[in-house]
């Protein structure tokens, strides 16, 4: 369930030219089960509140880590209030040992705390970039992940062969550009597998989320249940559940 709680910046740290990390004491000991494909809406005194993504926790600190790319500077002892745990934890699936992720033209951070569980529980991780992706300092990353960059938006090099080893996909993207962008792997897969499992493959929508509760429509995802609300449903869904125009 949604909550209200505070968090103090501990500290800030910049990783590479256009990222900085937060190291984060959040007072609502719940939020240390937060889990991948969950955010928490934070008040920086904009209008709306901005979706924070957390990428892990150091336990050794006792904080929680989020990243952004830079834009507005925060100070240690900053006081920040947030509302969480907003949306479904990503699901994997029985047996995956080999994850491939794949964010097309668009930044990581979404994936990147999922990233660090499936290394911990000794999975093997591909991580393709393209695009502005590709701008992610990928030295902060575990030297274990293999990182594919392609130089398109759309594709990546050996693609029929990352898709083929694959156990599971997620997909990140633009929300405007997922029609663009996954109906054509789908296609490639269809040509690779005979059928594909539920929960194979599935797509983030990174939507903008006033609410996170499923209130306010501004986070619809058509799919073949009707229109869900990503802040509650997803932010993952199966993509060939999706509805595309
Ligand atoms: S953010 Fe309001 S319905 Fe999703």
């Amino acid at each position: 369930m949604i909550r209200e709680t505070k968090a103090i910046i501990e500290r800030t740290r910049r990783l590479g030219a256009g990222w900085q990390r937060l190291s984060l004491a959040v007072e609502d000991p719940a939020l240390e089960h937060i889990q991948p494909g969950q955010t928490l809406l934070a008040d920086t005194g904009d209008y709306l509140r901005e979706n924070w993504i957390p990428v892990g926790f150091d336990s050794e600190e006792g904080v929680m880590l989020i990243e952004h790319p830079l834009g507005r500077t925060y100070t240690p002892g900053e006081v920040i209030n947030l509302l969480g745990p907003v949306g479904t934890p990503f699901q994997l699936r029985h047996g995956v040992r080999h994850l491939l992720l794949v964010v097309l033209d668009y930044e990581p951070t979404r994936l990147l705390f999922l990233l660090h569980q499936a290394i911990k529980k000794e999975m093997a991780v591909t991580l393709v970039l393209t695009g502005i992706a590709r701008e992610y300092p990928i030295s902060t990353l575990p030297p274990v992940v293999e990182v594919i960059i392609g130089d398109e938006p759309e594709t990546w090099p050996n693609q029929e062969d990352t898709l083929t080893w694959a156990d599971q996909v997620y997909l990140l993207t633009a929300p405007m550009f997922s029609e663009e962008r996954y109906l054509p792997l789908i296609y490639t897969l269809s040509k690779l597998r005979p059928a594909l499992p539920e929960g194979f493959l599935q797509g983030v929508f990174d939507m903008p989320m006033p609410c996170g509760t499923g209130a306010c429509a501004a986070c619809m995802v058509r799919t073949s249940n009707g229109n869900l609300p990503a802040c509650v449903d997803g932010p993952a869904f199966d993509v060939t559940q999706l509805k595309f125009l």
